[in-house]
């Protein structure tokens, strides 16, 4: 059966290279053979949890849905002041319940190399209050990684970059298959 994967871009930056980074996950998925949706929070005005009237927004109802829905999910997120953008933090407090027990995995834009750490606060949070398996494997981008393409497009010009993100693809299909492997009981 074919993995279902969402990677939602958090950046709200219209030059954003995180979401350079998404869309490589994207593509290195599909070679894998899984089902990918491409969640972008620019396409979403989505309201600061209040945690109350906020969970009614038609948004906040949609992509909980959409989140509800499939096996995993790729994060790419933007590092704001040694940790990920406050959108995607927002996210994860306006959808809560619908990550329970998902598969997460993190590609990483930063300025530089010192907030290399960034991703952990987010980590733990969805270890901990929504059991999720988070991918001892991520993505950690600096400008230098990106250069202006064919097109004059920023695209990816690091080939490390280019193998960790195929990496983190795998890592993240081969824990979800595990997760949902039926294991045999004894007499
Ligand atoms: C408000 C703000 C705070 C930032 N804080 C950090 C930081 O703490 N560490 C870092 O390495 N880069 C930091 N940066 C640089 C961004 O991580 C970098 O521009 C990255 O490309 C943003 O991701 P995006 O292009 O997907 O939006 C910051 C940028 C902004 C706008």
């Amino acid at each position: 059966m074919k993995q279902k994967i969402a990677i939602i871009s958090c950046s709200l930056n219209k030059t954003s290279r995180s979401r350079i980074l998404a869309r490589q996950a994207a593509e290195s998925l599909l070679d894998l053979g899984a089902e990918v949706e491409f969640i972008d929070l620019q396409k979403y005005e989505l309201p600061l949890c209040d945690g109350g009237p906020a969970y009614g927004n038609s948004h906040v109802i949609k992509l909980t849905k959409r989140i509800a829905e499939i096996d995993a999910v790729l994060m790419a997120v933007p590092v704001y002041n040694f940790y990920a953008n406050a959108a995607a933090k927002n996210l994860i407090e306006l959808t809560g319940k619908a990550w329970e027990d998902k598969v997460v995995g993190f590609l990483a834009a930063a300025g530089g190399q010192s907030s290399y750490m960034a991703i952990m606060s987010l980590a733990n949070q969805l270890m901990l209050d929504f059991r999720c398996l988070v991918v001892p494997r991520f993505v950690y981008a600096t400008g230098s990684d990106f250069g202006p393409g064919k097109g004059g497009m920023e695209e990816i010009q690091s080939t490390e970059i280019n193998q960790r993100v195929d990496e983190l693809a795998a890592a993240v299909l081969k824990l979800t298959e595990a997760l949902h492997l039926e294991i045999p009981q004894s007499e």
